[in-house]
């Protein structure tokens, strides 16, 4: 059996639409063959039980359960890639995008040869229906500063509603960011100015069933997916984000300390180190949940993690002091002298917590995985043993 058509549904928490929507593709879909892949994170409300139980009935869904991940992006680019079709549609699973589409924008993918086609609400016949007012004004905002720098024109690159031709798909799919909600800005601003594009009008739906997942951190990937894709090859996002907490610091710390001056009536040394300790734990929380929110410390971890942090941000910020106090002696002026102590502590604390207080928790898995080859090597050697001692007897 081969497919025209594969349709990619990312889910978080969408149990009660899993089986809605699955019908709804049947009856909009006649005379197509399709597959339908539900890309789940593991969501708590059991979505992927839901999409299994589904498939013991429908031979062409499937669900790939993702663990320990999250995000939009991330999930349609690994439908998309797992797709079992030339063409892959990609939809939210919430029923708010109109299915009934489908089949002119597969037509019009293939009769006009185009490598993407969009389902838009921004040209004629096209409608952001009911939205909230605010999301039509934040949906416009997204739109402007999304184009900056693009080779097409779009009426609605915050669409994550389109139809992709896979062979065009993996031509740029090293080069997409994978970042936060918007697939589609991601594969127009990677793909470069030979792809193809068209579009189709559709009626934005209301969300029936479940809640959106669209929350400030969500904006916050906007801005980072935007940052990656203009300066990702200069400067890494993370470091971004670690620096605008950093900066945020800054401004905290003065805050706290001339209330501190003026209203406790503290000395300025005590001050200076309550003001420290304070903006330093404050800067750990924001970054263990806005800039390394992936890999977020909790429990036991989230308290050794605060104390490398201290002590990574402590060394940094002495070495600052000496570094500008060195430069200053020497003659530099002295906001180059204090910028550079500043730019020091920013790379050092950033890399040396990247290191420490986040690195990469690998050593836990690289043990499970040492003790079952360890395992397995116990085995085999106790296999051939047996099969010595079976010889010599
Ligand atoms: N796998 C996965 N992981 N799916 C997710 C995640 C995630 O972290 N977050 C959201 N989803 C799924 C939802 O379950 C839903 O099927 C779809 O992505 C859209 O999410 P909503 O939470 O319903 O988002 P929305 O309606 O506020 O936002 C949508 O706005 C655009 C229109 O402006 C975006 O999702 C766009 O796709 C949509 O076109
Ligand atoms: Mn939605």
């Amino acid at each position: 059996m081969t497919y025209d058509l594969s349709i990619v549904l990312p889910t978080f928490n969408e149990s009660a639409n899993v089986s809605p929507i699955v019908d709804r593709l049947e009856h909009a879909l006649q005379g197509i063959r399709y597959e339908v892949i539900f890309v789940d994170d593991d969501s708590p409300d059991g979505t992927a039980d839901a999409v299994r139980r589904l498939a013991e009935r429908h031979e062409n869904v499937r669900v790939l359960q993702r663990i320990g991940r999250r995000g939009l992006a991330s999930a349609c680019i690994e439908g998309i890639l797992g797709a079992a079709s030339p063409c892959v549609a990609v939809m939210d699973a919430d029923l708010q995008h109109d299915e009934t589409i489908l089949p002119e924008m597969l037509r019009r993918l293939r009769e006009d040869n185009l490598d993407l086609v969009v389902g838009s609400r921004h040209i004629a016949g096209g409608s952001m229906g009911e939205f909230a007012a605010w999301r039509v004004k934040l949906s416009h905002l997204g739109k402007r500063l999304s184009l900056m720098g693009a080779e097409h024109e779009l009426s609605d690159p915050m669409s994550g509603f389109f139809l992709v031709r896979v062979s065009t798909f993996e031509q740029f799919a090293h080069r997409l960011s994978g970042i936060g909600f918007k697939i589609l800005l991601d594969i127009v601003l990677s793909a470069g100015p030979a792809l193809r594009i068209g579009e189709v009008p559709y009626r934005f739906r209301q969300r029936e069933h479940g809640e959106s997942k669209l929350d400030i951190l969500v904006g916050l990937e906007y801005f980072e997916l935007l940052v990656d894709k203009h300066l990702g090859d200069v400067v890494n996002v993370r470091f971004v984000l670690f620096g605008m907490v950093g900066a945020l610091g800054v401004g905290v710390h003065l805050l706290i300390l001339s209330a501190l001056l003026r209203f406790a009536g503290l000395t300025f040394a005590t001050g200076q180190a309550v003001a420290t300790f304070i903006v330093m734990i404050l800067n750990f929380v924001l970054n263990n949940s806005v800039t390394y929110r992936d890999r977020r410390l909790r429990g036991f971890r989230f308290w050794s993690g605060l104390i490398t942090f201290c002590l990574a941000c402590g060394l940094g910020v002495a070495a600052n002091v000496a570094i500008a106090n060195e430069a200053f002696r020497r003659g530099v002026p002295w906001v180059l002298a204090a910028l550079t102590g500043l730019l020091f502590t920013a790379v050092w604390n950033f890399g040396v917590t990247s290191m420490t207080t986040w690195r990469q928790e690998r050593r836990s898995s690289e043990k499970r995985a040492r003790q079952r080859m360890e395992a397995g090597a116990m085995h085999e050697k106790r296999q051939g043993d047996e099969k010595i001692s079976a010889k010599t007897m």
